[in-house]
């Protein structure tokens, strides 16, 4: 017997141009005209949030700019903006950027209204109520934050990293440009895009699958792995970079109505304990995870090798695992991508961190194999073998 939920009420408007329609968009979502723009200083280096607040500022909106998003985002900087957002009479947050400035934005558009602090919320210490309106514009092809019900924040004093989720987080609106990401630099679209294949993958397999989440995941993985090298290698291929932005979206409907697993819960450790970019953080575990899930789960896995490309409907099971494996080693090498051992601050002497963090990460129960310490111990040594992906 099947028996599933599933939720999205995000309005989407995708295309070249989309950022054109924003003011009618945001109308038509019943927001207001006071907005805060949540945004990252690199955004406002590179011109793009001026451009959308100058394009606001003409059709009559009244913006309050929150421009300090850091990676892998601070609980301090989401109460800063509540804060900001009270005292201003803001009526919307308007996201602008990757996945940091989105998920600051949910969060500030939540404690504005209901005060408290992140991780009480994440915590249970203290009930969810219904957020500020909430509208996203992604830069980057990966987090697909822009229509999911979660958001991962970092407390500042501990570096722990905490989630939040419910549905008054979901955006009320999403509107996404492929135009928008064409300037994003080729080591920061590998990143992102390899978390945009992770949610597919994770989302596809994980225990709290299912079959809505499963079709959106199926088609991310293959439009993610034919469109991401090309989008690395040639950044203004506009093509390239609507199949990015359109796998990331499905990916991100796929993981957000289902879960993340393994290969999150490593990656957010690290994202804790060194601030390492997410997207870098996934790449890194994904096929060390892989491995250790595919053994236990050689169907479904065969289902995933077929659905990347990696492998064809007439390889049996075990081979199309092996080429799943062997291609998505030559897929990630394809992108750059450094090895775990590499990485800026990370420690093989912090195993015992890194693995308490990810057995407490509220994701590990839904990994499709059953994993404790000891499994992510084996993993973790694994990766550190590693001396080039
Ligand atoms: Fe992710």
């Amino acid at each position: 017997m099947t028996s599933f939920q599933y939720m999205c009420g995000t309005q989407i408007d995708f295309g070249v141009g989309a950022i054109e329609r924003l003011p009618e968009q945001l109308q038509a979502a019943g927001f207001g005209r006071k907005l805060m723009v949540v945004t990252d200083p690199g955004l406002m280096e590179a011109g793009i949030a001026k451009q959308v607040i100058h394009h606001l500022n003409l059709h009559g909106y009244a913006i309050t700019l929150f421009h300090q998003v850091q990676p892998n985002p601070r609980d301090t900087d989401c109460l800063a903006g509540a804060e900001q957002f009270r005292t201003r009479w803001c009526d919307g947050v308007l996201a602008v950027g990757g996945g940091s400035a989105m998920d600051t934005a949910k969060t500030i558009a939540l404690l504005a209204r209901h005060g408290g602090t992140p991780s009480a919320y994440a915590d249970g210490e203290r009930a969810y109520g219904e957020a500020a309106p909430i509208a996203c514009v992604p830069t980057t092809a990966g987090t697909g934050s822009e229509v999911t019900r979660s958001a991962v924040i970092t407390e500042d004093a501990t570096h722990r990293k905490v989630t939040l989720k419910h549905e008054w987080l979901r955006p009320n609106l999403a509107i996404l440009d492929p135009a928008l990401t064409t300037t994003v630099p080729p080591h920061v679209t590998a990143a992102t895009g390899v978390d945009a294949l992770v949610h597919a993958i994770e989302g596809y397999t994980c225990k709290k699958t299912q079959p809505i989440s499963q079709a959106f995941g199926a088609r991310a993985m293959g439009l993610i792995v034919r469109a991401l090298p090309t989008a690395y290698r040639n950044p203004a291929d506009i093509d390239a970079r609507q199949d990015m932005l359109l796998g990331s979206l499905l990916a991100g409907l796929c993981f957000g109505s289902a879960d993340v697993a393994a290969v999150h819960c490593l990656a957010e450790a690290l994202g804790g304990l060194y601030d390492t970019p997410h997207g870098l953080a996934n790449a890194v575990f994904l096929l060390p995870v892989l491995r250790y899930n595919a053994q236990a789960h050689v169907d479904l896995h065969a289902e995933v090798a077929r659905l990347t490309e990696f492998a064809t409907e007439d390889d049996p099971p075990t081979k199309a695992i092996e080429k799943l494996l062997s291609g998505m080693q030559a897929w990630l090498h394809e992108l750059d991508i450094p090895p775990l051992s590499s990485l800026p601050r990370v420690s093989r002497d912090d195993s015992d961190k890194i693995v308490e963090l990810a057995v407490a990460n509220n994701s590990t129960p839904s990994n499709v194999r059953e994993i404790d310490a000891d499994g992510y111990r084996a993993i973790l040594d694994e990766t550190f073998a590693v001396n080039a992906i």
